[in-house]
């Protein structure tokens, strides 16, 4: 029966094929059917008639299965084709990322203060007024608590405005010895040329017995990482406050720019600020239930390092994701 093998020659793909297969070898198929029928025919014809169609069955059968061959060659074959991958074609150079300046520096600094044994400790972004603020001796008239200068929450939480609060609640958690420093963003409602309401400090903490750790400490530490950092210049500490050291001071740097002849940057100075520092103050560790120690802190904005490292002008190019800018630092 010729359209039989007219079918499944015509079969343009295996799904088509294997439909074709069920119509004719299918249980009840058109084979199935002939063979049925073979039961109503006259005893005198039935042995002819089986003996063709079994003849049919098997040339159908051969054909069926080369032409099926043949589809799942042509099927290889195509795939092959649409899978392939020219290995000679030439690409300029993979296209890598690159971490961003300021996690590049933030990563610089972290590894500074591992190297002398320093542990990393994290807090939260979400802080409350006594570990942002009470505990680290900011009383309640002070500016910082103002609403101008903190975001706050409706239920009086507030989105933290130093790191200084992870030194808080790591010896609120641990006894001394503690020897920390705490990377993160920090918020404040701060928006121009030289503030952008999100930026990244670390704050380092020292703590142990009295008498065991004093300014001279915290001055070599200051002075060796900001020599590892910018390499050969000047460092001076000037007297300064915060609430929550005593004494503090302000850390200065010889001027990168002009090596301190003064220039517009360090604004005819010859001086670029840096850090912030000090010895907790007394207020502090009551705070947290410390007695009979002491220790030093300091603390330090990222974007600011990041800027004098790479010489980056304007703060707000690191906030405005340029590619340009960024692909710099791959
Ligand atoms: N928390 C201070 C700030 O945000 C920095 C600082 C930390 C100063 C620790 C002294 C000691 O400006």
């Amino acid at each position: 029966m010729d359209h039989w093998r007219e079918k499944i020659e015509s079969a343009r793909s295996l799904a088509e094929l294997e439909e074709i297969r069920v119509a004719i070898f299918g249980k009840k198929g058109e084979l199935a059917q002939a063979f049925a029928r073979l039961k109503s025919l006259p005893p005198e014809e039935k042995p002819r008639i089986a003996k063709e169609l079994n003849e049919l069955k098997g040339d159908l059968t051969r054909l069926f299965e080369s032409k099926k061959e043949a589809l799942q060659r042509e099927a290889l074959q195509k795939r092959l084709e649409a899978e392939a991958i020219d290995v000679s074609l030439y690409s300029p150079r993979p296209v890598g990322g690159a971490l961003h300046p300021v996690m590049h520096t933030m990563d610089r600094i972290i590894d500074y203060f591992a190297s002398l044994n320093f542990a990393v400790e994290n807090g939260p972004l979400v802080e409350d007024e006594f570990h942002n603020f009470e505990a680290l001796n900011l009383p309640d008239y002070h500016p910082a608590r103002d609403m101008q200068d903190t975001f706050y929450f409706k239920d009086g939480k507030l989105l933290r405005t130093h790191t200084s609060p992870v030194q808080i609640r790591t010896m609120m958690r641990q006894k001394p010895p503690i020897r920390m420093i705490s990377p993160g963003a920090v918020f404040r409602r701060d928006f121009d040329l030289t503030h952008t309401p999100q930026f990244h400090q670390v704050e380092g903490l020292v703590v142990d017995e009295a008498g065991k750790v004093s300014f001279t400490h915290l001055k070599w530490i200051l002075e060796d990482f900001l020599s590892t950092m910018f390499g050969d210049v000047a460092v001076r500490f000037r007297p300064s406050f915060f609430p929550f050291t005593e004494p503090s001071a302000e850390v200065d740097i010889s001027c990168i720019f002009c090596g301190g002849e003064g220039c517009r940057v360090c604004s005819q100075t010859g001086w670029l600020e840096v850090l912030g520092c000090g010895m907790v103050d007394p207020n502090v560790f009551k705070a947290v239930g410390y007695e009979n120690v002491s220790g030093y802190a300091f603390g330090l904005g990222v974007e600011r390092f990041a800027m004098l490292l790479h010489r980056i002008p304007d703060l707000r190019s690191l906030f405005e994701g340029d590619l340009r800018l960024l692909e710099q630092f791959q």
